[in-house]
C-alpha cells in the first residue's frame, strides 16, 4: 500500500523545475513522479508553451532510464520524406545522398527515452510504420537488411485534440490507443493565474544569471499580468521576462514598462463601442476611432506598425489621427512615433 502522506511532498520535491503552486501544477508534479518509474507510454497534451517538453524531461530524469539518453524529435517539423530515416536511420546507399550509414533517433535513444513531439502532425504513412515498431519493438534502417531490437521508452506530446483527429481520419485510432496509455494534461497558464508571480520570479532569476542582472516586479504588475490570456503560456511569459530584462536592466518593473498588449486594464478602454442608435455615420466614425486607438496601442504607439495592422497607408493614418485629435500624449500612455 502506497503511503499517501509521504508521496505527495516527496514528488513535489522531485520535480522542482516545474514551477507553480496551483492545484493543477501540484497534481502534475505528483503524476510525473508516479508515472516516471513505470515503463509505460505517456501522452502529454497541452497548448503551446505549457511545458510539455519540460514535463517529458522530468519524467525521463526521474525514471530508471534517467542516466540514459533523452532524444527529442519534432514530428511536425521534419519533412515527411526525411522522417523515416530520421526515426529509423539508414544504410549507406539507401537513397541519393545517403553517403554513409546513420543511426536514427530510435537507436540513439537506446536505453533511454524517445520524445515524439507534435505527434499529431505525423503523416499517416509514418503513423503505420511507427505503430509497427511500437508493437514489435524492432526497427529496420531504411535500406537495411536486418532488424534491430530497441529498448526505448516513448513519451509523445501534442497540442491538438487527437480524438478529434482520429474521428476526422487524420490520426490512426490504433496508434492513438497505443500512445495514450497514460495521458497527462498540461494546464494553460490562464487557468492558473495564481502561479504567475512565482513563475515571474523564478524565470527572472534564471535569466538573471544568464544576463547578469536582477529584475523586480511591483505587485501591480502581477495583478495586470494575471488578467492577460497568455495564448503562448509559460513560453510567452519567459519571452516577456527576457524582453523586460533588456529594456529595464536592474530596475523595478512597473505596469508602465509592460508592452501595450500586456496592460490589460488599459486595453479594456479599447473595446469597440456598442451602439444604441442606428446612425450609420456615427457608428462608423466611433468604430474607426476605436480601431485606430487599438492599433496604435497594440503597436506601442509606432504609427507605421499601426498602419500595417489597419492595412492603410501610414500617411492616411497620420491624417486620420490629426483629424480625430489622436496624436496627443493624453490619448494614450505612449507618445506616438510618427
Ligand atoms: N511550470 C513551469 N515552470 C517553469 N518553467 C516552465 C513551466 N512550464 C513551461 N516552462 C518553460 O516554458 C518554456 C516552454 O516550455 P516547453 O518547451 O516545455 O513547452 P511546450 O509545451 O513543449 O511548448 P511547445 O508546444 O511550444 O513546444 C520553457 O522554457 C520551459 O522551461
Ligand atoms: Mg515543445
Amino acid at each position: 500500500m502506497m503511503d499517501q502522506s509521504v508521496l505527495p511532498s516527496r514528488s513535489q520535491q522531485l520535480c522542482k523545475e516545474i514551477v507553480g503552486q496551483s492545484p493543477a501544477i501540484c497534481q502534475l508534479r505528483d503524476t510525473i513522479a508516479r508515472v516516471a518509474s513505470k515503463n509505460v507510454s505517456v501522452l502529454l497534451v497541452g497548448e503551446s508553451g505549457t511545458g510539455k517538453e519540460l514535463a517529458a524531461r522530468s519524467i525521463h530524469r526521474l525514471s530508471p532510464r534517467g542516466e540514459g539518453p533523452f532524444v527529442p524529435i519534432n514530428c511536425g517539423a521534419i519533412p515527411s520524406e526525411l522522417l523515416e530515416s530520421e526515426l529509423f536511420g539508414h544504410e549507406k546507399g539507401a537513397f541519393t545522398g545517403a553517403i554513409s550509414s546513420r543511426k536514427g533517433r530510435f537507436e540513439l535513444a537506446q536505453g533511454g527515452t524517445l520524445f515524439l513531439d507534435e505527434i499529431g502532425d505525423m503523416p499517416l504513412a509514418m503513423q503505420v510504420k511507427l505503430l509497427r515498431v511500437l508493437q514489435e519493438r524492432c526497427i529496420e534502417r531504411v535500406g537495411g537488411m536486418h532488424s534491430v531490437r530497441i529498448d526505448v521508452r516513448i513519451i509523445a506530446a501534442t497540442h491538438c485534440d487527437l480524438e478529434q483527429a482520429v474521428s476526422e481520419g487524420r490520426f490512426r485510432e490504433d496508434l492513438y490507443y497505443r500512445l495514450n496509455v497514460f495521458p497527462i494534461p498540461l494546464p494553460p497558464l490562464r487557468e492558473r493565474p495564481g502561479d504567475i508571480p512565482l513563475l515571474l520570479t523564478e524565470i527572472a532569476q534564471r535569466f538573471g544569471q544568464l544576463h547578469h542582472c536582477k529584475l523586480y516586479f511591483t505587485p501591480e504588475v502581477y495583478t495586470e499580468l494575471s488578467e492577460y490570456r497568455w495564448p503562448g503560456n509559460v513560453r510567452e511569459l519567459a519571452n516577456l521576462v527576457e524582453r523586460l530584462m533588456v529594456i529595464c536592466g536592474d530596475e523595478i518593473v512597473d505596469v508602465d514598462k509592460l508592452p501595450a498588449k500586456y496592460r490589460v486594464s488599459d486595453n479594456k478602454g479599447l473595446e469597440l463601442p456598442s451602439h444604441d442608435s442606428m446612425d450609420l455615420n456615427e457608428i462608423l466614425l466611433s468604430t474607426e476611432v476605436a480601431l485606430i486607438k487599438r492599433a496604435l496601442h497594440e503597436s506601442d504607439g509606432v504609427v507605421a506598425q499601426a498602419a500595417r495592422k489597419l492595412n492603410i497607408q501610414r500617411t492616411t493614418l497620420v491624417e486620420k489621427m490629426r483629424k480625430y485629435g489622436l496624436g496627443k500624449k493624453s490619448e494614450s500612455v505612449v507618445e506616438y512615433q510618427v
